[in-house]
This record gives C-alpha cells, sequence and structure tokens, in this order.
C-alpha cells in the first residue's frame, strides 16, 4: 500500500478529485493526510467528512521560508509518504524542502507550462491571445512552476471568455489528468529521464477538452 500527503491551501476539488478517483478505481494507496497552509481552507471539510486526517500547518505562525517548511516536513514526515502531491497548494517552497522530495513530489499548474509560471495564468493566456490553454502535471523541481511534465491537458480559447470562463474549462482538465498522474505513480510507471517523464507502459500524457462545436 503506497502512502500519499497531499498539501492544499484552498477549495481543494484536485485533491478530492484524487481522493475519489483512489477510492472508486481502488488504488493501492491510502490517503494519510490532507495538510493545509490555511486553517480556513474549504478542502479540509471534504478531508474530514471523508474520514481523512487533517492538519493545519498555518504559514503566518512562522517568521520565515526555512521555518515554516521544517515544520511542514515534520508533519509529512510522521506518515513516510510514497508521495507527495500539491493540489493547489500556494506556497514558495525552499530548494532544500523540494530536493528532499524530489522525484516523489507532484504539482498541478493551471497552464500548458513552460507558458505562463506563476499567478493568474488564465488571465496571462488571454493577455497573450493564445488559442489553446490547458494544465500540467509535474514533477516539482526548485525552479517555480517548473519540471518534468507528467501529462498536460489542453482546452481552448472560446471567443469572448474571460479569465473565470476560462479556468472553469481547465480545471474539468485538471480533475482528469491529476488522478490519472498520480495513480501512474503510483502503480510505478512512470520515470525521470532529464526533463522528459516516461510511462510505461505507454499511453497518453495529453488530453484534449472534449467541447465538440464549442472550439474555434
Ligand atoms: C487549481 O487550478 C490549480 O491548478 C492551481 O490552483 C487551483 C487550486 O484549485 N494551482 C496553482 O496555481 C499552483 N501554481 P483547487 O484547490 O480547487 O484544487
Amino acid at each position: 500500500m503506497k502512502k500519499i500527503v497531499i498539501l492544499i491551501s484552498g477549495r481543494g476539488s484536485n485533491m478530492e478529485a484524487v481522493v475519489r478517483a483512489c477510492a472508486r478505481e481502488g488504488w493501492p494507496a491510502r490517503i494519510c493526510v490532507i495538510i493545509s497552509n490555511r486553517p480556513d481552507a474549504a478542502g479540509l471539510g471534504f478531508a474530514a467528512a471523508n474520514g481523512i486526517e487533517t492538519k493545519v500547518v498555518d504559514h503566518r505562525q512562522f517568521d520565515g521560508r526555512e521555518s515554516f517548511d521544517a515544520a511542514l516536513e515534520r508533519e509529512i514526515d510522521r506518515f513516510e509518504p510514497d508521495l507527495v502531491v500539491l493540489a493547489g497548494f500556494m506556497r514558495v517552497l525552499t530548494d532544500a524542502f523540494v530536493e528532499k522530495y524530489a522525484g516523489r513530489m507532484l504539482n498541478i499548474h493551471p497552464s500548458l507550462l513552460p507558458c505562463f509560471p506563476g499567478l493568474r495564468t488564465h488571465q496571462q493566456a488571454l493577455d497573450a491571445g493564445v488559442r489553446v490553454h490547458g494544465a500540467s502535471v509535474h514533477f516539482v523541481t526548485p525552479t517555480l512552476d517548473h519540471g518534468p511534465i507528467v501529462a498536460q491537458g489542453a482546452v481552448p480559447v472560446i471567443a469572448g471568455d474571460d479569465a473565470a470562463a476560462l479556468a472553469a474549462r481547465v480545471l474539468k482538465v485538471e480533475h482528469d489528468i491529476y488522478p490519472r498522474a498520480v495513480r501512474w505513480f503510483i502503480e510505478g510507471r512512470l520515470s525521470i529521464e532529464g526533463e522528459r517523464v516516461a510511462l510505461a507502459p505507454s499511453e497518453p500524457q495529453w488530453l484534449f477538452a472534449d467541447i465538440a462545436g464549442e472550439g474555434v
């Protein structure tokens, strides 16, 4: 049984998608704890209602990134996880923290990386005039929103979109690609080869949103 720890900061819909897929598909894995850096994260309610342990490590109680990350590390390591899943966890992590979990920490970012790292990715996409946008699941490296890409999901940008409409379309593919990617990790099917992630046996590491008739 593989052990998974999930970190959130807010709504937790990606966490929820992973928890539900794990239960529905009977993964050989257990979600040990949901840790939030915000006491008011809505996702904590879902976790508790589903019998998953929750923990808050409030970043405002710490005087720097090092001390916050050290406290976070202590909570994570209580469970000796095989995998740490960042699911809308909105804190920049120290290099030492990232290196400790190298090769066993995944993140989802709402853009087709390496385009649009950072915040307000949907507005960045609209401002750049791209016609295709999406989300990426990647292994976490010390460079923010960068690292070997496990899976990507693409959606069209449709005339009249604002950032909220685009975000909602992207979120749907996030909920599809993140559980898939986590499952591949749990099944021991992923290997990092430089900047690339190989999946064995092979299957598509991409997804194109199915919104027939809405494309341009
Ligand atoms: C998601 O769109 C996720 O991709 C994004 O935050 C949202 C969290 O939603 N993450 C980042 O921007 C990380 N750089 P959720 O809490 O409902 O999963």
